[in-house]
């Protein structure tokens, strides 16, 4: 089995969709509620699971309801939660999301735990990074605890993939520690310092964030698809085109497919390929835990074997 090591962060999510999002100031009615878990780390471990890989989180949740419940569906999952710490200092993370009739989205985030996450809890848990093939760190914990995450993964040579998401104000001056940075388009922008990428422009924005250490860009796309330019050229890889009811978690499907799909030792262009038509169907059910589907919902889909 794939052993796939996530460290991010883990929320509730409370979902409005609506016929269209508000402008500032603005009310529109007549939305409908999901409450349904979420968070950028535990998206990507309930996505690597669901995949068929073995999964362990790091992360860091609220000693109340919300993170009781969180913590009880991981396991549900058969995702390996010793390495989520509970803090009695800040409350479980909490998004607030409102999504649109062609499933766009605004997300605003109270991150309340996930800061809590610290180094110390990376250090403690050396025995992860030495078991895991490849390690996904996101952005809603603090930098210093996702570099320490790459750190420590490369020193046991696992694979690393960093997906820059939630992009900070401060930038990221780690991407040397990488293997993969998966960046979506107004990522790759912040990153490279580029107009945001369209297709034509994509190798260029990829090869511009390559120069600064990462080995290999992954640039997803959104409907055009995804780009991966490494040392050994870059690779392209189209979506699957899909009706989408809700692109909240598409990235962290992306992400949690190509972290499987490298762990079981797949080319790049077949993991690409896996990548997007796990992500496209993401887009296809609302929320974003509920909507990861399992490996065997990809049978028949032009690249859902990797
Ligand atoms: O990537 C989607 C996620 O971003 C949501 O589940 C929300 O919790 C925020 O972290």
């Amino acid at each position: 089995m794939p052993r796939v090591l996530i460290v991010g962060s883990a929320n509730v999510d409370f979902t409005v969709a609506l016929s269209r999002l508000p402008r500032p100031g603005e009310t529109v009615s007549e939305g409908t509620l999901l409450i349904a878990r979420g968070g950028k780390g535990a998206n990507q471990a309930v996505a690597a699971r669901r995949l068929g890989a073995d999964v362990r989180l790091i992360a860091c949740i609220g000693d109340d309801p919300s993170g009781r419940e969180v913590r009880a569906a991981l396991e549900a999952e058969g995702i390996g939660t010793a390495a989520v710490v509970t803090t009695s200092a800040a409350a479980t993370g909490t998004a607030l999301i409102v999504v649109d009739a062609e499933g766009r989205n605004q997300i605003a985030v109270a991150p309340g735990a996930n800061r809590r996450l610290g180094v110390a809890d990376i250090d403690a848990r050396d025995a992860d990074f030495a078991w895991a093939d490849v390690v996904v760190c996101s952005l809603e914990v603090p930098l210093a605890t996702a570099r320490r995450a790459l750190e420590v993964a490369r020193r046991h040579g696992a694979v690393t993939i960093l997906n820059p998401a939630p992009f900070p104000d401060s930038g990221v001056d780690f991407l040397a520690l990488a293997d993969y940075v998966t960046p979506n388009e107004t990522e790759a922008a912040r990153l490279s310092g580029l107009p945001p990428a369209d297709l034509a422009g994509a190798a260029k924005v990829a090869a511009a964030i390559r120069a600064r250490g990462a080995a290999h860009v992954v640039l997803t796309l959104g409907a055009a698809g995804a780009l991966a330019a490494g040392p050994a050229g870059d690779v392209r890889a189209p979506a699957l085109a899909v009706t989408a009811v809700d692109t909240t978690g598409a990235g962290d499907a992306f992400n949690a497919a190509l972290a499987v799909a490298l762990a079981e030792r797949q080319p790049l262009a077949g993991a690409l390929r896996f990548a997007n038509v796990v992500a496209a169907l993401a887009c296809t059910k609302r929320g974003a835990q509920p909507s990861m589907p399992h490996r065997a919902e990809l049978a028949g889909l032009d690249g859902g074997e990797a």
